[in-house]
C-alpha cells in the first residue's frame, strides 16, 4: 500500500486484447469488455495505484485471433491482460464456464505465489468473474469488489416475458447456477459499483442485499474520440486525413439516399432490436410534415449483408424499416445504410450531425444505461431518449436534451422539432453536453471515485506491514502458503500421534520454524473425525488438511475447503451406479455414515484377494472409472479415479508451488504408499506396518529407526527442511 495499490480486475469472458478489440463479435464481447479495457487503463494512471492486472480466460482457438493463446499483455507500463486457461482451451460462451470457474481460481493463485505479490483489490465484473474475485478474496483475506454489468433476475424476467420454459431458460442460460452464484457474490461483496440509480433499484432490488455498500459510478468515454465538432471548425488544418476521409466516406453514403443533403439530420444508431423502437422513430416523423419538411433521417441500424437470412428479431425488425419507409414514402428523406465501422466511424457521424444542426434521438423503451447519449453529447449534439433508466441520470447530470415517453411519437417530433427551430435551446443542450460529459463521465472522475472507496476498504493492515508480522497465526491461509516453500504432509494415525512426548517435541518445532515450514495431515478420516483426534490430543490446527483418503482437501484456520479440489474429483465420478454395482456382493459391508462422503464410498470387507478382485472385476465390467484403495486388511474405499492421498499432495504441490524436493511426506501403513511413492520425500515411521517393507531402498524413501513422531522429527533433519 505504501508504495501503491495493487488491482485485479476479474473479467473472465468474451475476447478481450488492447488492440482494436473485436467490439460486437458475438453476444459475449460487447459493452463489457470494452469497459473493462478502458477502467484498467485509467486505473493504471491514477496517481494512487502501482500496478493493475485485467485477468481474462486464455483462448487458443484457431477460430480467433492468436493473441488471445498469449499469457500477458501489456496495456501500459503497470497495466497487463493476463491470460488464464481453464475449461479447455476452445472459445465457449459465458454460460459453460461455470464449472470451470474453480480452475480458474487454482491458477491465479499459482500465478500469485509465482509472482510473489498479492493484490490489496480483487475487483469481479459479471457473475463469473465476481465469483472467482469471491473466491480469492476469501484466500487472501483482501476486500472484494463487485460490478455486475447485468444481473440473472431480470433477464430471466424478460425472458420468462418472452414465453420461454423456466426449464429452456435453465438449460440454455444456466440461469439457475447464474442466481444463486449472483445471491452469494452479493451478500458477500465489500462493495458494488453500478452505473445507474436504477441498477440498484430496479436490478439489485431482486436480490437479498440489506444493508450492502452501494456506488453509483457510470463509466467514462474516451474524451479525446468524442470531441467536440467545433474543433475542426475552428481549427482545420490540425483535423487529420483519415478524420477528413472517413467523413467524405460517411457523407457519400448519406447523399445516396437524401435529395436535400443540406438540411440538419435526425440521427439514431442502434442494434436491430425490437426494443429499440426503431419504427416508433420512423412514424414520428413519417407522419409529422413539418419536420419531413425541416430535416432528413439517418438510422444506423447495425451492419447487414442479407435480411433474408437473418435471425428472426433482427429481420423482423429491418423488414419493418423497410415497409414503414415505403408506406411513408420516405424516399429521398431516410438514410439507412448497410454498415458503418464502429471505432472510426461513429465519432465522426455524431460530428457530421451536430454540424448539420442535427439531434440525437435513442428510441429505445427502455436504456438501462444510454452510452450512445453520452458519446453523441461528448461530440455535441442534443439528445431525445426515453424517460426512464440511464437518460434520467443522464439528462440530470448534464441538462443536454429531452426526455419524453417514446411509446408517443406525437412527442417524439415535438421535441424534435422544439430543438431543430430554437436555435438558443440547441446550442445550450449541445454545450451543456459537452462540458456535462467532462464533469461526469471521464474515466478520470470515474477513477477518482473508486480509488476512494479501495482505500475505504483495505484494512488498517494492509497500510502498516509490520503489523502482519506480529500477528503471523491469525494470516489468512492464501497469504500463509504463497510465503512458505517447504511443508510436511503426514498421515495422522500411528504417525503423528502414538508418541506423546515425540509429538509435542515436533508442534514445538513446527511452531519455531513456521516462518518457513508449514504442515499439513493427510488421512482416511473424515474431516470431523479429524478435529476429534486432533482436539483430544492438542494439535494445533494446521496449515492443510487431506481427509477422507484425499477426496477433501481443508485449509487452516477456518477449514476453509479447496473447491478446485472437489471440481477436479468430480469427472466421471458416479456414486449411485458404483453404490448400486457393490450392492450385489453380499460379501461387502457399507461402513457407517461417517465414512460415506460426497467423494468417498466405504466398505468393510474380510482380506481374501479372490473378494478384492471380485471388486474390480464388477466395477470394470460396468466400465466405472475409480480408484480402489484397500487397507489395514478390512477397509475397501472406493474414490473417484483422480482422488488419492497422494494425487491431493500433487495438487497441492502445483497449486502452491513448492518444489517436490521440500516437501516431506510421512506414513505407516499401505494407505500411505501412494502419497509415499510420489517425487517428493518420503518418511516411514519404524513403527510402521509389513506392507511397506518392500519399499525399502526405494528412492527418496528414508526409514527412520524412530517411532512416530519421533521419526517425523527424524525426517526433517535428514532432509534438511528445518
Ligand atoms: C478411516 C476412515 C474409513 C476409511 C479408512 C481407510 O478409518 O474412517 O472410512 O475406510 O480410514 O482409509
Ligand atoms: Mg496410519
Amino acid at each position: 500500500m505504501t508504495d501503491g495499490l495493487y488491482i485485479q480486475l476479474f473479467s473472465i469472458h468474451g475476447l478481450i486484447r488492447g488492440e482494436a478489440p473485436e467490439l460486437g463479435r458475438d453476444a459475449d464481447t460487447g459493452g463489457q469488455t470494452k469497459y473493462v479495457i478502458e477502467l484498467a487503463r485509467s486505473l493504471g494512471d491514477h496517481p494512487a495505484v502501482r500496478q493493475v492486472d485485467l485477468v481474462t480466460r486464455l483462448i487458443q482457438d484457431r477460430t480467433v485471433s492468436d493473441i488471445y493463446a498469449s499469457p500477458m499483455e501489456h496495456l501500459s507500463k503497470n497495466v497487463r491482460i493476463i491470460r488464464i486457461q481453464c475449461g479447455g482451451r476452445k472459445y465457449i460462451r459465458k454460460e459453460l464456464l461455470w464449472p470451470h470457474l474453480d480452475e480458474f481460481v487454482d491458477k491465479t493463485i499459482k500465478l500469485l505465489k509465482a509472482q510473489g505479490r498479492i493484490p490489496d483489490i480483487f475487483h469481479g465484473h459479471y457473475a463469473d468473474g465476481g465469483y472467482v474475485a469471491m473466491e480469492l478474496a476469501a484466500a487472501f483475506d483482501a476486500p472484494f469488489v463487485f460490478t455486475g454489468h447485468s444481473l440473472g433476475r431480470n433477464k430471466k424476467a424478460k425472458l420468462l416475458a418472452t414465453k420461454q420454459r423456466v426449464k429452456d431458460i435453465n438449460k440454455r442460460y444456466k440461469m439457475d447456477v447464474r442466481i444463486k452464484v449472483e445471491e452469494k457474490i452479493i451478500k458477500k461483496a465489500a462493495h458494488i459499483i453500478t452505473s445507474t440509480r436504477q441498477e440498484i433499484d430496479k436490478q439489485y432490488g431482486l436480490y437479498t442485499n440489506s444493508g450492502k455498500q452501494f456506488s453509483v459510478i457510470p463509466p467514462g468515454i474516451d474524451l479525446d474520440t468524442f470531441h467536440p465538432y467545433y474543433h475542426s471548425q475552428l481549427d482545420p488544418a490540425k483535423e487529420d486525413e483519415v478524420a477528413k476521409q472517413t467523413k467524405i466516406t460517411l457523407l457519400k453514403e448519406l447523399h445516396r439516399f437524401w435529395t436535400d443533403p443540406q438540411k440538419p439530420f435526425i440521427l439514431a444508431l442502434c442494434r436491430p432490436d425490437q426494443r429499440k423502437n426503431i419504427t416508433g422513430l420512423i412514424e414520428a416523423y413519417g407522419t409529422d410534415q413539418d419536420l419531413r419538411a425541416m430535416a432528413n433521417l439517418a438510422i444506423f441500424a447495425g451492419i447487414r449483408k442479407n435480411i433474408m437470412v437473418m435471425e428472426d428479431n433482427e429481420r423482423g425488425v429491418l423488414t419493418d424499416m423497410l415497409l414503414k419507409m415505403d408506406f411513408y414514402d420516405l424516399y429521398g428523406k431516410l438514410a439507412i445504410p448497410k454498415k458503418h465501422d464502429f471505432a472510426t466511424e461513429v465519432p465522426e457521424l455524431y460530428r457530421l450531425c451536430a454540424e448539420s444542426g442535427g439531434v440525437f434521438v435513442n428510441p429505445a423503451l427502455v436504456e438501462p444505461f444510454g452510452l450512445t447519449l453520452i458519446e453523441a453529447s461528448s461530440c455535441g449534439l442534443p439528445i431525445i431518449a426515453t424517460n426512464d433508466g440511464g437518460p434520467v441520470d443522464i439528462v440530470a447530470n448534464c441538462e443536454n436534451g429531452i426526455l419524453v415517453d417514446v411509446q408517443d411519437h406525437f412527442l417524439i417530433a415535438a421535441s424534435l422539432k422544439e430543438l431543430l427551430t430554437t436555435p438558443d435551446r440547441w446550442q445550450t443542450c449541445s454545450r451543456n453536453g459537452i462540458n456535462g460529459v467532462r464533469e461526469h463521465y471521464s474515466w478520470e472522475s470515474h477513477c477518482e471515485q473508486t480509488v476512494n472507496i479501495f482505500k475505504r476498504l483495505l484494512p488498517s493492515s494492509a497500510l502498516n506491514k509490520d503489523f502482519e508480522k506480529k500477528l503471523p497465526k491469525k494470516m489468512p491461509f492464501g497469504k500463509r502458503l504463497t510465503t512458505l516453500n517447504k511443508l510436511l504432509i503426514t498421515d495422522i494415525d500411528n504417525t503423528l500421534v502414538g508418541n506423546a512426548d515425540r509429538l509435542s517435541e515436533l508442534l514445538q518445532l513446527l511452531d519455531k520454524n513456521r516462518s518457513h515450514i508449514g504442515w499439513g495431515v493427510a488421512t482416511g478420516r473424515s474431516l470431523e473425525m479429524t478435529m476429534d483426534i486432533m482436539t483430544e490430543q492438542n494439535i494445533p490446527i494446521p496449515d492443510i488438511l487431506i481427509c477422507s483418503v484425499g477426496t477433501e482437501i481443508y485449509y487452516g484456520p477456518d477449514l476453509r475447503t479447496d473447491k478446485g479440489w472437489q471440481q477436479h474429483l468430480k469427472h466421471q465420478w458416479k456414486p449411485e451406479q458404483i453404490k448400486e454395482t457393490m450392492a450385489k456382493l453380499d460379501f461387502l459391508h457399507p461402513q457407517e455414515a461417517e465414512g460415506q462422503r460426497r467423494y468417498k464410498i466405504s466398505y468393510l470387507i474380510e482380506d481374501e484377494p479372490e473378494l478384492l478382485a471380485q471388486v474390480y472385476h464388477n466395477l470394470q465390467k460396468e466400465k466405472l472409472r475409480c480408484e480402489v484403495i484397500f487397507s489395514h486388511g478390512q477397509f475397501l474405499d472406493i474414490l473417484p479415479y483422480r482422488a488419492s492421498k497422494g494425487r491431493a499432495i500433487r495438487y497441492i504441490r502445483y497449486k502452491w508451488n513448492i518444489d517436490h524436493e521440500n516437501i516431506m511426506v510421512a506414513g505407516d501403513s499401505g494407505n500411505d504408499e501412494d502419497m509415499l511413492r510420489g517425487r517428493t520425500c518420503g518418511l516411514v515411521v519404524s513403527n510402521h506396518s509389513s506392507e511397506l517393507e518392500h519399499l525399502k531402498g526405494a528412492r527418496r524413501i528414508f526409514f527412520s529407526k524412530h517411532d512416530h513422531a519421533g521419526g517425523i522429527i527424524d525426517g526433517l533433519t535428514h532432509y534438511k527442511l528445518l
